[in-house]
C-alpha cells in the first residue's frame, strides 16, 4: 500500500448547498488526511488552465462557466492509495450512475454540477497539487 496525495475540489454547488463540512467529514472517516486547504474564487484563467486536457470537449465552456460561478474549496488529501480512495468516495462523474453513499449520490444534482473533483491518477495528482498549492502550503501529517 502506497501513501499517496491527491487533489480534491469542492465544486461550486457543494459550497452553495452548505455541505463543506460533511464532504470533508467523509474524507477523515475513510483515513484521509487534509494535510493543505482553500477556499476561493476561480478566475477563468485558473479554471481554463486547470481543465486545458479538456479544452477540445463540447461542454468545456460550460464547465469554466460553472467552476467560476461561485467559491470552491481546494484541499490536498493524503493516506494509502489517495488517489483511488477518493475516487471511490466521490462516485460516478454523472450522479445518476453514482453509487449510493457515494459523494455524488448524495449532493451533486447533474453531470456538470456534480459536487467534487478529485484527480484521476498518481501524475494528474502531482500535476494538480502544485498548480494550487507551494510545497510550503502542504503540511505533511503522517
Ligand atoms: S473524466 O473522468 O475526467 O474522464 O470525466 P469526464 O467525463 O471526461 O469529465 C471531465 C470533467 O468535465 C465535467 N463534465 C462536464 N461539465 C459540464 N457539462 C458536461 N456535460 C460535462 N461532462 C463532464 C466532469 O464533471 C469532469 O469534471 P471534474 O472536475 O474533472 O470531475
Amino acid at each position: 500500500m502506497a501513501l499517496e496525495r491527491t487533489l480534491s475540489i469542492i465544486k461550486p454547488d457543494a459550497v452553495a448547498k452548505n455541505v463543506i463540512g460533511e464532504i470533508e467529514s467523509r474524507f477523515e472517516k475513510a483515513g484521509l488526511r487534509i494535510v493543505a486547504m482553500k477556499m476561493l474564487q476561480l478566475s477563468r484563467e485558473k479554471a481554463e488552465g486547470f481543465y486545458a486536457e479538456h479544452k477540445e470537449r463540447p461542454f468545456f465552456k460550460d464547465l469554466v462557466d460553472f467552476m467560476t460561478s461561485g467559491p470552491v474549496v481546494v484541499q490536498v488529501l493524503e493516506g494509502e492509495n489517495a488517489v483511488i480512495a477518493n475516487r471511490d468516495l466521490m462516485g460516478a462523474t454523472n450522479p445518476k450512475e453514482a453509487a449510493p453513499g457515494t459523494i455524488r449520490a448524495d449532493f451533486a444534482q447533474s453531470i456538470d454540477a456534480n459536487a467534487v473533483h478529485g484527480s484521476d491518477s498518481a501524475e494528474s495528482a502531482a500535476r494538480e497539487v502544485s498548480y494550487f498549492f507551494a510545497d510550503d502550503e502542504i503540511c505533511p501529517r503522517s
